[in-house]
């Protein structure tokens, strides 16, 4: 055992600290896929005093410190860096208050998602953050990585569930920020600082979300068309004719569609063929149910021509039928070798041409490239996830890389959508941002963490 990590040990006390061979590996990596690291030390605060506590401790000794959620981001951002003490806010997880006048929740960032999506149905209300590791994840995660989902094109991006937040500063300050107010002008705001900043200027103890009335059962649509073009004037359709009974608008290339129907020999509700496929989600209010207004536009785009082919859900059970395809990437490693996964962002008009680039051009690298397509497209979000089967183990990930945000870069795009850069993405953050943003971004970072204790080598 580090001489340091002898002294968490005894100044904190043992149920807050493990140490050394005795850290468990789940806290050694995330779901990067970077080769494990073992931290010198897990700690798991009870209260954000004992947080404050240990980074005190690390600040006065320069011992960098990685803060961890539910350890399911791609980018690196929870992974540990060598020598670091790693944080895990899992046992402040408490859901602390519903205020239904304010409709908001006050939650520990240790709160699983899910458990916090639950808490506001029971109240009444709905938490309308959503993404695919709901199970798993934290708040404090989501955060911390402004987190995305499949619903941000009704409700937004992490960042605006958040009205007030606490955090610890790097040097063991608390700044308490609970805001409820949605109107709440008084000075900078904060909060926005430490959401999306993936853990290096702050760490985020609790928050205040902002919670929506309840949306009655949502109805799904699988729609087959023919080409992008035909997408965009769905999407338009889909906006003015659902407004904000629009939850989803997900778009999935026959790259993608084809190869997880067929390696996972799931349902194709459709039972025909078609250049490109969207999943529509609407949802109404209370019992309203929003399958009049979905069945309206799905008619109209029928006899417009701009659809080949729709199915409509009649039941949560024929829905899930419909979503089978667009969730199974949780299956990947079953039915693909080693992985390079995109979370890029495009302006929506040009999706479709940057994905038949960026397909062929993999394929003319690569002949025997695997590359799926599919996204959030209704916020411009698009995934590719790449395999060359003939690298085996070694993958020629760099060069992939390179070449896939060269052409996001092209195109105006980013070079993270809904993931954050993580260490994954460091090298490539000058593709989307430009040097005076960099800078500035690097002049708060040496404001807020001068030592460059907090989750280092992340993000800049
Ligand atoms: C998804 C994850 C990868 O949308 O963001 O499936
Ligand atoms: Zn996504």
């Amino acid at each position: 055992m580090t001489d340091f990590a002898a002294l968490l040990e005894r100044t904190l006390g043992p149920d807050l600290v493990v140490t050394g061979a005795a850290v468990p590996e789940r806290a050694w990596s995330d779901w990067s896929g970077l080769p494990p690291v073992r931290p010198l030390a897990l700690v798991r605060p009870r209260t954000t005093e004992d947080c404050a506590a240990a980074v005190r401790l690390c600040a006065e000794h320069g011992v960098p410190m990685v803060p961890q959620g539910g350890l399911t981001g791609l980018s690196g951002g929870a992974h540990p860096v060598a020598g670091c003490v790693a944080l895990s806010l899992e046992r402040m997880a408490a859901i602390e208050e519903i205020d239904t006048a304010m409709s908001t929740m006050t939650v520990g960032a240790g709160c699983v998602l899910s458990v916090a999506q639950e808490a506001a149905r029971d109240a009444g209300l709905f938490l309308g953050l959503d993404l695919g590791a709901r199970g798993s994840c934290s708040v404090g995660g989501n955060l911390a990585t402004n987190a995305g989902g499949n619903r941000v094109i009704r409700y937004g991006m992490a960042r605006e569930h958040v009205l007030g937040l606490e955090v610890v500063l790097a040097d063991g300050t608390v700044v308490s920020s609970l805001n409820k107010m949605l109107k709440n002008n008084a000075g900078y705001d904060l909060k926005q600082m430490f959401i999306g900043s993936e853990g290096t200027l702050g760490i985020i103890t609790r928050a205040v979300l902002r919670l929506q009335p309840a949306p009655g059962p949502a109805v799904s649509a699988l729609c087959g068309l023919r080409d992008f073009d035909a997408v965009l004037t769905l999407l338009k359709a889909a906006r003015a004719g659902l407004g904000t009974e629009l939850t989803s608008f997900e778009l999935m290339w026959p790259s993608f569609y084809d190869f997880m129907s067929k390696s996972l020999n799931l349902p194709r509700p459709l039972g025909s063929d078609h250049g490109i496929y969207v999943l529509i989600e609407a949802s109404g209010l209370g019992d309203r149910q929003a399958s009049e207004a979905l069945e309206e536009v799905l008619g109209a785009a029928l006899e417009d021509g701009i659809l080949e082919n729709a199915v409509l859900s009649k039941s949560e059970r024929e829905a899930a039928d419909l979503w089978a395809v667009r969730e199974s990437p949780a299956h990947y490693s079953s039915v693909m070798g080693p992985l390079t996964p995109f979370d890029v962002g495009v302006p929506t008009a040009l999706a479709g041409k940057v994905v038949a680039e960026a397909e062929a051009g993999l394929k003319a690298r690569w002949p025997d490239a695997i590359a799926l397509s599919y996204g959030h497209i209704g916020d411009s979000n698009l995934h590719l996830v790449v395999n060359i089967p003939s690298a085996g183990q070694d993958q020629p990930t760099k060069a992939v890389a390179d070449y896939v945000y060269g052409v996001i870069r092209a195109a105006g795009g980013t070079v993270s959508a809904e993931h954050g850069i993580g260490v994954i993405k460091r090298g490539y953050l000058g593709y989307s941002r430009t040097p005076e943003e960099l800078a500035l971004m690097r002049r708060l970072k040496v404001a807020m963490d001068p030592q460059g204790i907090l989750n280092p080598g992340k993000v800049l």
